[in-house]
């Protein structure tokens, strides 16, 4: 089976044991860590507090430091996938905290797997759970407990992916199929308006927003291994 929790406030209502959970934060968080993967970052820890960050940070790690889609002062890295398009981070061990998405991530820990996924690494995400036979719980980051379209779209787009081997488990996965299918021709317009696109876009941000939306640009499924994320290439 294939269900879709559409906020982090509600994953109490999951057995996530004997499932694996893909976390989804498209803008940006998500995304931000498949391009940095790509690009060739080493490992990077998911962290809910700034504190933490500082923390990994005072050991040696490159840190990355996000609220309210700002960076925080004192830390190298944002929370913008541009920003790890960089020879620099190549082989680099990076501890992050976003406002949502590395949060979410933290509250999977207790799943089979945890992964990352993002449109960019759709594809990848796909193919890598043709071959498992556990149910499947895609975990949309939001945005502070509330439900956002983006992060909705991408669990639907996933149902897609996947309709033909999991069954749709519950009536959140059947709504996130049903956007999905209604806006996947023209994402950019049917998120339109949307709460973290206007955010976004009042910071200037716009260049990350078609960026994110691109489908199937990485081979890359990162997934948790003790504290760390690290690649699996499919
Ligand atoms: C988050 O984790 O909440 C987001 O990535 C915020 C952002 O776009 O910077």
């Amino acid at each position: 089976q294939i269900d879709v929790c559409l906020t982090p406030d509600l994953l109490q209502l999951h057995k996530i044991e004997n499932t694996i959970v893909v976390v989804a934060d498209v803008f940006r968080a998500t995304s931000c860590m498949v391009t940095a993967f790509a690009y060739g970052v080493n490992s990077i820890i998911p962290v809910a507090t700034v504190e933490e960050c500082r923390q990994w940070q005072e050991r040696g790690y490159l840190a990355a430091a996000e609220r309210n889609a700002r960076k925080v002062e004192g830390f190298e890295l944002d929370n913008s996938p541009f920003t790890y398009m960089d020879e620099q981070i190549r082989g680099a061990d990076v501890a992050m905290t976003t406002t949502n998405g590395t949060l979410a991530i933290t509250k999977s820990r207790g799943a089979v797997k945890v992964l990352v996924g993002s449109f960019l690494n759709l594809d990848a995400i796909a193919r890598f759970l043709h071959s498992e036979r556990y149910d499947v719980l895609v975990l949309c980051a939001g945005w502070k407990g509330r439900v956002n379209l983006e992060d909705t779209l991408f669990a639907g787009a996933l149902v897609d992916r996947l309709k033909d081997n999991y069954a749709m488990a519950e009536d959140s996965a059947i709504m996130a199929w049903r956007l999905y299918v209604q806006g996947k021709d023209n994402l950019t317009s049917y998120l339109a308006n949307s709460s973290h696109i206007r955010r976004l876009q009042r910071l200037g941000i716009q260049k990350d927003i078609p960026y994110c939306l691109q489908h199937d640009l990485y081979d890359v499924v990162p997934v948790l291994r003790g504290n760390s994320l690290v690649s699996m290439t499919v």
